[in-house]
C-alpha cells in the first residue's frame, strides 16, 4: 500500500517483520502484534505509561515512529517473562511492595526501573526519582514503586 514501509526487528527476542504506515507510532504497532502493556495515555511524552526499551534504551513509544525501529530491538513488559516461568525480579519487586493499584502507570514503571537498573546496579533514592521523573502514577504509590526499585536492585545484585 502508498505510504507504507516494510520493516523487520526483534520483538522480545524474536525476529518480526511487518508493513507500517509513515503516521504510526511503536505503540500502536505493539497493538498490531498484541502487546498492549505499553499504554498511550498523555501521547506527548509526559507520562511514561508507554515507556518500552529500543536497544536497551528506555523510550516513548507514543513519540516514537514505529518506521524507525527498522533493525533495532525492542523489549516491552511482555517480554520480561512467560506463563510457565518465574515472574522477572523486577515484576516480583513490584508485586512484593504492592506498587501499583489501578496498575495502569506499571509497565512503564518496571521497564523504566530495567533500564535504571541495568545503566546504575545500586541507585540511591535521588537517583531513582530523578531517573523517573517523566513517570507520573495517579494512584500516587511513589514510595512503594521506591520500594520496589531498590528490592529489585538488591535481588538482581544477588543473581548477577
Ligand atoms: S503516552 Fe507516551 S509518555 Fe504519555
Ligand atoms: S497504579 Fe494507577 S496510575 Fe499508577
Amino acid at each position: 500500500m502508498a505510504n507504507e514501509q516494510a520493516i523487520s526487528f526483534q520483538l522480545n527476542g524474536k525476529h518480526v517483520s511487518t508493513q507500517v504506515a509513515s503516521h504510526l507510532n511503536l505503540v500502536e504497532l505493539l497493538n498490531q502484534f498484541s502487546l498492549c502493556g505499553a499504554r498511550e495515555s498523555c501521547g506527548q511524552g509526559l507520562c511514561g505509561c508507554c515507556s518500552v526499551l529500543v536497544d536497551d534504551q528506555a523510550v516513548s513509544a507514543c513519540l516514537t515512529i514505529a518506521s524507525t525501529v527498522d533493525g533495532k530491538s525492542i523489549e516491552t513488559v511482555e517480554g520480561l517473562s512467560s506463563a510457565n516461568e518465574p515472574l522477572h525480579p523486577i515484576q516480583q519487586a513490584f508485586i512484593d511492595s504492592g506498587a501499583f493499584q489501578c496498575g495502569f502507570c506499571t509497565p512503564g514503571f518496571i521497564m523504566m526501573t530495567k533500564a535504571l537498573l541495568a545503566e546504575n546496579p545500586d541507585p540511591s533514592d535521588e537517583d531513582i526519582r530523578h531517573y523517573f521523573s517523566g513517570n507520573l502514577c495517579r494512584c500516587g504509590t511513589y514510595p512503594e514503586i521506591m520500594s520496589a526499585v531498590k528490592q529489585a536492585a538488591r535481588l538482581l545484585r544477588t543473581h548477577a
